[in-house]
């Protein structure tokens, strides 16, 4: 009983080995993104779920939660709240730290871009560890948000990273074993 466009969107994901260094398969959206209908499809399947929930604030995070979070925001009438690496916003933010496999990273938010008791939807193109959207649920929290859910297109379940959601709902389009 999956959605039948889901297929669709699978066979547009490219994986490239050995990207960005030896070892990764990487899960390229960017040819997602070439094909309309898979694109529109992804968006569409999102919004079907979404649109009834009364989400007041989709938050993407950087880069790719830009390009499927704000035709998200718009279907539904949410706002959209960019979360960005370091140093890139120029007004008062707060900022969450995470882990990468090398060293670490950081996520910051504007704090006047959302207002307590907001109803937020997270947003990216992949989760892996789940570190970068513990962070982002971590940044709403904060701020008073009730994180209703995340969003991603790609899920790599083997990495458990679900575990880190802080209870927080996942929905995703596409596993990658
Ligand atoms: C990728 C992906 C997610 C994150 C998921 O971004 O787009 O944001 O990794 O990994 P995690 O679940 O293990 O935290 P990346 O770190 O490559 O940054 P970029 O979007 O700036 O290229």
């Amino acid at each position: 009983e999956e959605d039948p466009r889901i297929n669709g969107i699978k066979t547009k994901i490219r994986v490239v080995p050995d990207f960005p260094k030896k070892g990764i398969m990487f899960q390229d959206i960017t040819t997602v993104l070439l094909d309309p209908k898979a694109f529109k499809d992804t968006i569409d399947l999102f919004v079907e779920r979404y649109r009834d929930k009364n989400i007041s604030v989709v938050a993407g995070i950087e880069a790719r939660g830009f390009i499927f979070g704000p035709p998200i925001a718009l279907a539904i009438g949410a706002k959209f709240v960019p979360l960005r690496k370091p140093k890139k916003l120029p007004g008062e933010t707060i900022f969450e730290e995470y882990e990468l496999e090398y060293g670490n990273d950081r996520l910051e938010m504007h704090i006047g871009a959302v207002e307590a008791g907001d109803r937020a939807l997270v947003v990216d193109d992949l989760i892996a560890t789940g570190g970068t959207l513990c962070a982002a649920i971590n940044l709403l929290e904060r701020v008073g948000e009730e994180v209703v859910e995340c969003a991603c297109v790609i899920e790599l379940p083997e990495l458990k990273g679900r575990q880190r959601l802080k209870g927080k709902p996942l929905c995703m389009l596409v596993e990658y074993r």
